[in-house]
């Protein structure tokens, strides 16, 4: 984590990360640890590297295990984030399966469950966090969508299905909650390399980065730039859109 700068202040703002154990959720975490938020990670198991994180943020890193697809657990786990931390300032729903398969042949249960974990619970969780929002006056929420919603590619409908959900849930709720001085936004990754795209191979990986306009692949600190933006000052007047974040490879 970089050092801080000698007038830094703690914005003393709590953000709950879904899937903060690695890859981007972990990013997103350390950054905005770097920035003076206080972080509560949440995924099923805490990892080496969250541990690590933890160890050296000052008490502002904090892991808090929960199965999101556990749908019926959600409104308590809200409940005991905010008993716990206090309000919840940011929500950022970044956690996601990224299952493969062609769906003529895909099992329904590896259907039911990308559609559970990257559509129902992030809106189940949301309803219970906007909720205390809304008592509070303020929130930001932040979806992670993919560049795969608004694009096809061979052996991913389900989860094209359940990443273009993303951006029009994140679209509507922006309308509905922006009154309450709550704002919802999206970021929409090009492919990064996590766990979650273990199975694409080195030539796949150089393939995509050469087709991109900056012939390079995006990192998940950039999605946690992002996501320090949008919680930010300047992210005040941003809702009900989508940062995608590729190096081109859409352009
Ligand atoms: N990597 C990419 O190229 C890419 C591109 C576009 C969008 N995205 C999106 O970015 C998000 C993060 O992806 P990633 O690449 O960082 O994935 P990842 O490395 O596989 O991390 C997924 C995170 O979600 C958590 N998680 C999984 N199942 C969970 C459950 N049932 N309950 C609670 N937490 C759960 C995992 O922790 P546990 O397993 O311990 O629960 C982990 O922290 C996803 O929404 C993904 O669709 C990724």
């Amino acid at each position: 984590m970089s050092p801080r700068p000698a007038n830094w202040r703690a914005p003393m703002h709590n953000v709950l990360v879904t899937g903060g154990s690695r890859g981007i959720g972990l990013a997103i975490g350390k950054r905005l640890v770097g920035a003076g938020y206080n972080v509560i990670a949440a995924a099923r198991r805490e990892s080496d590297e969250l541990k690590a994180a933890i160890g050296v943020s000052e008490g502002r890193l904090h892991f808090r295990a929960c199965d999101l697809a556990a749908i019926d657990a959600i409104p308590a786990f809200a409940k005991l984030v905010r008993d716990e931390f206090g309000p919840t300032y940011g929500l950022v729903n970044n956690a996601g399966l990224g299952t493969e398969g062609l769906l003529a042949t895909m099992h329904n249960s590896q259907i039911e469950a990308l559609v559970q974990l990257n559509v129902l619970s992030p809106i189940i969780l949301t309803k219970y966090v906007a909720r205390q929002m809304m008592a509070d006056g303020a929130g930001r929420i932040i979806n992670i969508s993919s560049i795969i919603a608004t694009t096809g590619y061979n052996g991913l409908s389900v989860y094209g299905a359940t990443k273009a959900a993303a951006t029009g849930f994140t679209r509507s709720l922006a309308r509905e909650v922006g009154k309450l001085g709550i704002t919802v936004n999206a970021i929409a990754p090009g492919f990064i390399d996590t766990e979650l795209t273990h199975n694409l191979s080195d030539d796949g990986r150089k393939r995509i980065a050469s087709r991109s306009a900056l012939r390079r692949l995006p990192e998940t600190d950039d999605v946690a730039r992002m996501v320090e933006y949008l919680l930010g000052e300047g992210g005040r007047n941003v809702t009900g859109t989508v940062f995608t974040i590729d190096a081109g490879n859409t352009a």
